[in-house]
C-alpha cells in the first residue's frame, strides 16, 4: 500500500467555536483537527510536533479503533504503549489503514482531547450501500468553557466539585452559538459565531458520517423531517435500518445515509442532544444547518424536532436490529471468562473514584505497561493500581461488564477496548442470566460499547494481538478516576527488543524532561 504522510503540530491557542472565547488545543492551528483520510490497506505516517506552551505539557495521539497489528507501539497510549511525547519534541507515528470507515484521532494524554485535541479519519473501503453524495464527518462534541486541566483538578479534587459537572454548549463540526449574554464575568463572546451547514440535493442520497467525540454527554441525533438509514456501527458494516434517531456514546460512530426528501428552497435543523438522564450534562443541543439546494441562507430553518421520548437505558440500539453485513460466527466456547464490576466510590483522601474489581487505575507516564513487559517483568499484576489482567495463552476471553452502582445515579459508560474489535453477545438491565446469547452466528462487533444504566454487557474477544491493550470508558473524567484496565494479550508472542527499541523513542526524552517539571 501506499504511505500518507501528515504533518501535526499541537499547540494552545485562542479560539471561540461557539462565540465563547477560551483557550483551545489545535492540530494544526485547527479546532478540530485536519482530516485523515487513506484507502484500506495504506500506511499512515503522522508525525506529531509538541509545541504546546503556556504551561508546557506532554502529549500522545491515538488511532481509534485501528488494530495495530504486529505494532502495538503504535497505539498512542501513555502509561502503556509509550512515553508521552516532550515538550518540544517530535515522534512520528507509523500504522496500517487496517480498518474501514469513519473514525478519530485523539489525545490520550489525560483529557486534551475534551480541550480539543482530537480529528476525523476516513478510510475508503469496499461500501455495501449506495449513495450519491458523501458529506463527510459529522462531528458531535459537547463543550466545555472551562480549562480541561482546571475539570480535572476539579473533579480529583476533595469538595465533590464533580457533581456540578456541566458542559456548558453541545457542537457540530466544531461550531455553535452560545447565548453571549450568559457571560457574566467579562470573557469575550462573540455574537458572529455560526452553526454548522450541509448542503442537501432534493432527490439524492446523501452519507453522514456521525460520531460523539465529546468528553461525558450521550447523544442523540436526528434530522428534522428525516429518516436515517444506518449502514455502519464504528467500523463495522451492519444490515440498514431506518431509524429518526441515533444513540451515539463517546467514541461511536454510525455512518447514515439519508434521502433528500425536501424540496429545493427548503431548510431544516440537524439536532444532537445530551441526554439528561444518561449522564452529568446539560440539556445543550447541537444545531447545524440542512440547506437544500436555492435555500435562502439569510433566515433559519424554521422546522420543528420530531418526537423522541428518551428511554432512560443509556445503551446501545437493540442487538436484535443491528446485525453485521458480513457475518462472522461467535465463539462458541471462551477459554476465559472474566468478570468486571463497575462502581463509584469516594477513597480515604475524598476523592470520587471509579473502580474496576474494587480498584482504580494510576498510570504511570514514565513506566509504560509494554515496556516493564519487555524488560522481562512477567510477575502479574506488577502494581495492583495498574489495573493489569494477563490472560496468558488464552485464545478467547468472555468479559462480562456489571454496572453495579444504583441504578437512580443515572450512570452508563461507553466502554472502549483497543487493538479489537468485540463480538457484543448479551445486554440489559440487572443481570446476564448466564446462558442467553444473542445471534452466535452473527453476534453484532463493536470497538465501544454502552454499558447500560443499572445493567450489564457481555462480549466475547478473540486474543489474536499481542500486546498490552487498555480497555475503559470513554468518558474524558471517569478515565481520570480510574475507570480504565489493562489487558495482556499473548505475551509469549511479544518482541521485546522492538518494544525497547521504539519505547526509547519517547522515554529518554520524557524521563529527561519530567525529572525537571512534574
Ligand atoms: Cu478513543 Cu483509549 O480511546
Amino acid at each position: 500500500g501506499k504511505t500518507r504522510q501528515y504533518d501535526f503540530t499541537i499547540s494552545r491557542g485562542v479560539a471561540s467555536p461557539d462565540g465563547y472565547q477560551k483557550q483551545v488545543m489545535l492540530v494544526n492551528g485547527q479546532f478540530p483537527g485536519p482530516m485523515i483520510e487513506a484507502n484500506w490497506g495504506d500506511w499512515i505516517q503522522v508525525t506529531i510536533h509538541n509545541a504546546i506552551t503556556g504551561p508546557e505539557e506532554g502529549t500522545a495521539m491515538h488511532w481509534h479503533g485501528f488494530l495495530q497489528k504486529d505494532a502495538p507501539w503504535m497505539d498512542g497510549v501513555p502509561s502503556v504503549s509509550q512515553c508521552p511525547i516532550a515538550p518540544g519534541e517530535s515522534y512520528t507515528y507509523r500504522f496500517r489503514a487496517d480498518r474501514f470507515g469513519f473514525s478519530w484521532y485523539h489525545s490520550h494524554y489525560s483529557a486534551q482531547y475534551a480541550g480539543g485535541l482530537m480529528g476525523p479519519m476516513i478510510i475508503h473501503g469496499p461500501s455495501h450501500a449506495r449513495y450519491d453524495v458523501d458529506l463527510g464527518p459529522v462531528f458531535i462534541t459537547d463543550w466545555y468553557h472551562q480549562e480541561y486541566f482546571d475539570i480535572i483538578k476539579g473533579i480529583m479534587g476533595t469538595d465533590n466539585k464533580h457533581w456540578d459537572l456541566f458542559s456548558q454548549n453541545n457542537l457540530i463540526n466544531g461550531k455553535g452559538i452560545y447565548d453571549c449574554s450568559q457571560v457574566t464575568d467579562g470573557t469575550p463572546c462573540h455574537s458572529d459565531a455560526k452553526n454548522a451547514q450541509f448542503s442537501f440535493k432534493s432527490g439524492q442520497t446523501h452519507l453522514l458520517r456521525l460520531i460523539n467525540a465529546g468528553a461525558e454527554g450521550f447523544e442523540y441525533f436526528s434530522i428534522d423531517g428525516h429518516t436515517m438509514t444506518v449502514i455502519t456501527n464504528d467500523f463495522v458494516p451492519i444490515r440498514p435500518y431506518n431509524t429518526t434517531v441515533v444513540t451515539l456514546g463517546i467514541g461511536q460512530r454510525a455512518d447514515v445515509l439519508v434521502k433528500g426528501t425536501g424540496k429545493p428552497g427548503e431548510s431544516y435543523w440537524m439536532r444532537a442532544n445530551n441526554s439528561l438522564i444518561c449522564g452529568q450534562t446539560t440539556k445543550g443541543e447541537a444545531l447545524a444547518e440542512v440547506r437544500y439546494e436555492n435555500a435562502d441562507l439569510s433566515k433559519p430553518p424554521a422546522s420543528q424536532a420530531q418526537p423522541f421520548v428518551d428511554p432512560g437505558t443509556c445503551a446501545d440500539d437493540p442487538l436484535e436490529t443491528t446485525i453485521p453485513y458480513f457475518p462472522v460466527r461467535g465463539i462458541r466456547k471462551p477459554d476465559f471468562v472474566q468478570v468486571y464490576n463497575i462502581n463509584k466510590t469516594i477513597n480515604e483522601t475524598g476523592q470520587q473514584e471509579w473502580q474496576v474489581n474494587d480498584s482504580a487505575f494510576r498510570g504511570n507516564y514514565n513506566n509504560p505497561l509494554m515496556l516493564l513487559t519487555a524488560q522481562g517483568n512477567t510477575s502479574y499484576p506488577y502494581n495492583p493500581e495498574w489495573n493489569v489482567y494477563n490472560f496468558g495463552k488464552n485464545k478467547t476471553v468472555r468479559m462480562i461488564l456489571n454496572n453495579i452502582t444504583p441504578w437512580e445515579t443515572r450512570l452508563s459508560h461507553p466502554m472502549h477496548m483497543h487493538g479489537h474489535d468485540f463480538f457484543v453477545v448479551a445486554e440489559g438491565r440487572g443481570q446476564w442470566d448466564g446462558k442467553t446469547i444473542v445471534r452466535p452466528e452473527n453476534p453484532m462487533r463493536r470497538d465501544t460499547v454502552m454499558l447500560p444504566r443499572g445493567g450489564y454487557v457481555v462480549i466475547d474477544v478473540v486474543m489474536d494481538n499481542p500486546g498490552v491493550w487498555p480497555f475503559h470508558c470513554h468518558i474524558a473524567w471517569h478515565v481520570s478516576e480510574g475507570l480504565y484496565i489493562n489487558f495482556i494479550d499473548q505475551p509469549h508472542k511479544f518482541k521485546p527488543r522492538q518494544i525497547r527499541e521504539v519505547m526509547a523513542g519517547t522515554c529518554n526524552a520524557w524521563n529527561k524532561w519530567s525529572k525537571n517539571n512534574v
